[in-house]
């Protein structure tokens, strides 16, 4: 039977790919996608979320917004990463019809798993804002939850907003602190750690065979291709949001080790570092695993074969 998920998103350019590798695989009753303020406001993440459902002829997705802000901060839009529009100004002409549904995304995942329990496996590609609040409403959503795998975080390296912290954390952390302290059973971060080792190059889209996803993701990922050639002299693009759910339909690509990771919300140089104790020296209980290393070969072999489905 095929994995029931959520996608928790704030659609942005690898957001809207990582929904296109859910969509494609084939594999995934996707329940709903909701979204949340994050790389843009949420009525943005909303906007492009209807637009690529359309796009892949996904219409009977329920997207259903959340949070319009993170749980205490303020909005931190990364529109110098994502473009204007947050998804690189691809599908530009496009009006879509779709929209998204009633409720709140915090309710919509309490309901969503409640109505299947143990079923339900969230990915979370955003600021943890409604994951969090849907944790203050319902703590006992820690036992309905199959698995949460959240794209966030770096334990080995430096982080991608500040010296030590990766976006989406450090864009709410005290959400990201809920989330990693409530106790979930199986919570598996998909950090920088691994995500910049999943970079997608030229030769890989040109290896896309529907002409339409070829195009749409060369054309949105033109602007994250030519950052990442002014910082690092290659033309490259990491694909940090599709490899969490890439590791939702394959977990052999990656390697992990369980450990307790927090996450630092009262430093001027540090807030939103997610903090990894190898060594056990605060004695507390591991609660997730951490995504380590990256079978890279095996994740592009899974993501082109997946987008090249029919
Ligand atoms: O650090 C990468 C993460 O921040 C990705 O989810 C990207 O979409 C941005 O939200
Ligand atoms: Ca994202």
């Amino acid at each position: 039977m095929n994995k029931r998920i959520i996608m928790d998103v704030d659609t942005g350019i690898d957001d809207a790919i990582a929904i296109m590798l859910a969509v494609k695989s084939g594999r995934f009753n996707i329940e709903g996608i909701t979204t949340v303020s994050g790389n843009v406001s949420l009525q943005q993440a909303t906007d492009n979320t209807c637009k690529i459902a359309e796009f892949l002829g996904a219409n009977d997705i329920p997207i259903i917004r959340g949070a319009n802000q993170p749980y205490l901060r303020q909005p931190r839009f990364e529109h110098h990463v994502h473009g204007s529009d947050g998804i690189g100004g691809a599908l530009a002409d496009m009006r879509p019809t779709k929209r998204p549904y009633d409720g709140f995304a915090p309710d919509f995942i309490i309901d969503t798993v409640k109505r299947h329990p143990g079923e339900v496996t969230l990915i979370m590609t955003a600021p943890l804002t409604n994951l969090a609040l849907a944790l203050r409403k319902c703590p006992e959503l820690i036992e309905q939850v199959d698995e949460v795998i959240f794209m966030g975080g770096v334990v080995t390296s430096f982080g991608n907003v500040s010296p030590m912290a990766e976006y989406n954390i450090f864009a709410d952390p005290e959400a990201a602190r809920i989330v990693f302290q409530a106790g979930f059973p199986k919570l598996t971060m998909v950090g920088l750690d691994v995500t910049r080792r999943a970079l997608l190059r030229d030769e890989h889209i040109a290896s896309l065979t529907n002409e339409a996803i070829r195009n749409y993701v060369r054309e949105s990922t033109e602007i994250y291709v030519n950052r990442y050639e002014e910082r690092n002299g290659i033309r490259a693009c990491a694909m940090h949001d599709p490899l969490a759910v890439a590791v939702a339909l394959d977990r052999t690509i990656v390697g992990t080790a369980s450990h307790f990771v927090d996450v630092e919300t009262k430093s001027e140089l540090c807030d939103g570092q997610t903090v990894c104790d190898f060594q056990n020296r605060l004695q507390r209980v591991a609660n997730m695993d951490v995504c380590l290393d990256l079978d890279e070969q095996a994740f592009m072999r899974l993501f082109i074969d997946t987008l090249n489905r029919p």
